[in-house]
């Protein structure tokens, strides 16, 4: 299994996006590509950052009626992105419509995840809001156990919850873990954080990390940091 750092590039342009990855010279990052940017340069953001030479996370998470994902996937698979994904709790039905709808004529498809809860919720939140009266990682474990069986790749989850995922569905179901924090950081509206290295010795697959690198005074030191600690467990700098 092939881990790695995706950066959340949570910007609002393209010049702010260009200018974020310019710094990075000719280190090409995994970069995830979510609501702000896409909503506000549209799918050309997409192509122009691939032909960058970078891999991309499409971060949508669709969530709709069957018939609506199934189509819209169908328009982002001629995107050529790495990974796409949705909200499990669009339920079993929402996501074969995702994988059908994802999967282009030849038979290929970028790989597809499901959100289960965003890292910012948690138990007490989910309980009050939600009416889940589960565990935490009952619940995220029983959303990638139906991702899995609706023919998805992996989910979208806390590195806390990366083992249960992966008890419940194999070592080769992706665990994707945003909620990613230096030990020296500021955790911000993450509620379920933990460091790189913490995040590699519990089984996530990817860490995706946005603020501790984006508004970093050197966002490619802090992206090699990241990787260095998620990928070999050093946290020397
Ligand atoms: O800045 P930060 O490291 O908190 O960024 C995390 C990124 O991961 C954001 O783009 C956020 O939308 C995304 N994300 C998340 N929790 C999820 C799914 C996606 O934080 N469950």
């Amino acid at each position: 299994m092939a881990k790695d750092v995706i950066v959340a590039c949570d910007f609002d342009s393209a010049e702010k996006t260009f200018a974020f990855l310019d710094r990075f010279g000719d280190e090409k990052p995994f970069v995830k590509i979510g609501m702000e940017l896409f909503y506000a340069e549209g799918p050309d953001m997409v192509r122009r950052i691939k032909a960058r030479g970078h891999k991309i996370f499409l971060d949508l998470k669709l969530h709709d009626i069957p018939n609506t994902v199934k189509k819209a996937m169908a328009v982002l698979s001629r995107l050529d992105v790495d990974i796409c994904n949705l909200h499990a709790a669009g339920t079993t039905a929402m996501m074969r419509a995702a994988v059908e709808g994802l999967t282009r004529p030849d038979g290929t498809r970028p790989l597809l995840i499901a959100v289960t809860q965003l890292t910012s919720t948690d138990e007490e939140s989910m309980r009050r809001d939600l009416l889940i009266e589960r565990p935490m990682a009952e619940v995220v474990a029983h959303y990638a156990a139906t991702a899995k069986a609706a023919g998805l790749d992996g989910v979208v989850c806390s590195p806390l919850e990366a083992g249960a995922v992966h008890a419940a569905c194999g070592r080769d179901f992706l665990t994707v873990t945003p909620g990613v924090r230096f030990a020296d950081g500021d955790a911000g509206d993450q509620k379920r954080v933990t460091t790189p290295e913490r995040a590699r010795q519990l089984g996530s697959d990817y860490i995706v990390v946005g603020r501790p690198i984006t508004a970093a005074a050197d966002p490619a030191a802090a992206w090699r940091r990241c990787v260095r600690e998620f990928i070999t467990g050093g946290n020397q700098t």
